[in-house]
């Protein structure tokens, strides 16, 4: 039997499989799932030896383990390919939301609902898969695989930085393979080519050292919940553009070519709308919806609370204003300059009424990705033969730092093959997986691994 042939006739196996791990509540953000996130580990190592991989192991760092496995049987001539993806989960809530629950995976006609379905796990698990179809046809597969699985990838990645400038020599290979995007529809392949970055900081301005009777002291107090809303005006005008100075001094343009090519992928403003659920786009005037939300860096409050919200009105001039505010950030745009910038701004416009402490949280490094090297041909030439049609290459407008730190650290050029779908609803209520992605997946990471071998 060949390794495709094996691969649709265990459907049913690595179903049962996939819904086993998306059980596993492994939220890692949240400090009571420490024990999920290390039974998810523990379950995905387990996987691994059983895929054929002859080593496998959680290794510790400060923050949630690595699984790291790997399975060099082709050879110093054949390539290393290095499979990174992630086992920890968002946070499912607001649960009232979910119509099923979200450790429970149910399946509603070809869609399976769960947290993490398409973030990462059923992504990330497809190529255990394509790894095992290899070793129960052919014994092995045709090119050298090495697998780093991080559970911190929800909360920023911290440790995983710190984990691949210490394990240089165990990490080297000639690419990396990511599977933890979408493609553009269920007969649309596309690969995407460039990745936003991203920065974010929490805000906190504060007015009179406790809260007052706004009918006494208003008009005389500043407000810090106004100001807050004053100030974060400031950041950007009516149409999206961010307004901090320099904030564009390092975006790498768009040249006319690349805006022709993405005005060629396929877009239904339509269908778009409706799956925002909004009424009307919004944004940057002389750019495209699919310009605005990949090729440009934007700048959202992403929450912000203070003063009071029970039932019921009252009367209260609070002490403090609070939000989070992130900024997705394109080639060259440095997160860590992008954070200063910011920050002076907010500081230098601050009004004397008031206080701000500026706290940055994680952020990454956008990154665009080589689209003629061997590697990315070759994912083009998988995706062809298992959808029947060439992939279109897009920018997403979402983040994976471990792309630019693969490349500055390690050297090596990324390729995302990814397989979820634009409304998967990833880190949203009703979080799903197309199985037949799921399928489809497992069998274009087998071509690509095949074609890999013969290079
Ligand atoms: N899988 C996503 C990245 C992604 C988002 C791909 C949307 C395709 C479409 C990833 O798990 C993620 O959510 N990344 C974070 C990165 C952040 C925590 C540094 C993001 O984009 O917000
Ligand atoms: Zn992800």
């Amino acid at each position: 039997m060949d390794p495709i042939t094996y691969a649709q006739a265990h459907r049913e196996q690595f179903l049962a499989e996939l819904l086993e791990f998306l059980r596993i509540p492994s939220v890692s953000t949240q400090a009571e799932h420490k024990p999920d996130i290390e039974q998810a580990a523990s379950w995905l190592r387990e996987q691994l030896l059983r895929a054929g991989f002859p080593k496998a192991e959680v290794m510790p760092t400060p923050g949630h383990p690595v699984v790291y496995a790997e399975w060099l049987a082709a050879g110093p001539d054949a390539p290393t390919l290095l499979i990174y993806g992630h086992y920890d989960v968002q946070p499912p809530e607001p649960l009232e939301l979910w119509h099923t629950p979200p450790f429970e995976p149910t399946i509603i006609g070809d869609d399976v609902f769960a947290r993490g379905a398409a973030d990462d796990k059923g992504q990330a698990y497809i190529h255990v898969k394509a790894a095992e179809s290899f070793k129960e046809t052919v014994g092995a597969p045709p090119v050298n695989l090495k697998c780093i699985f991080e559970g911190e990838e929800e909360s920023g990645s911290p440790s995983l930085v710190p984990f691949i400038k210490g394990h240089r020599d165990l990490l080297a290979a000639d690419y990396a393979v990511i599977s933890d995007t979408h493609i553009l529809g269920k007969e649309t392949p596309s690969i995407v080519y460039a990745l936003r970055g991203l920065a974010y900081i929490e805000v906190k301005v504060t007015g009179p050292s406790i809260d007052l009777h706004s009918g006494v002291y208003g008009g005389a107090v500043n407000n810090p919940i106004n100001e807050l809303c004053r100030m974060i005006a400031k950041l950007q005008d009516d149409d999206g553009h961010i307004t901090i100075p320099g904030f564009y001094d390092q975006v790498r343009p768009l040249d006319e070519a690349e805006r022709a090519e993405l005005a060629r992928i396929p877009f239904d403003l339509e269908a778009w709308k409706e799956e925002a659920g909004v009424k009307q786009a919004w944004g940057e005037a002389d750019y495209t919806i699919i310009e605005r939300t990949s090729a440009r860096p934007t700048l959202d409050v992403n929450g912000i609370w203070g003063g009071y919200i029970q039932p019921g009105a009252k009367t209260v001039l609070p002490s403090e204003a609070h939000a989070k505010i992130s900024m997705r950030l394109v080639p060259d745009q440095m997160p860590e300059e992008i954070t200063e910038l910011v920050s002076d701004y907010l500081r230098e416009i601050a009004p004397p009424s008031v206080s701000i402490e500026i706290q940055p949280l994680h952020g990454g490094h956008g990154a665009i990705i080589d689209r003629n090297s061997p590697a990315m041909r070759a994912a083009a030439q998988a995706y062809e033969q298992v959808f029947g049609k060439p992939p279109v290459f897009v920018r997403e407008g979402g983040s994976i730092p471990v792309v630019a730190d693969f490349q500055q650290i390690l050297g090596i050029e990324t390729v995302l093959m990814g397989f979820g779908l634009p409304d998967d609803r990833l880190h949203s209520p009703n979080e799903k997986f197309h199985l037949p992605n799921f399928y489809r997946g497992i069998e274009t990471v087998i071509h690509f691994l095949t074609i890999m071998g013969q290079k």
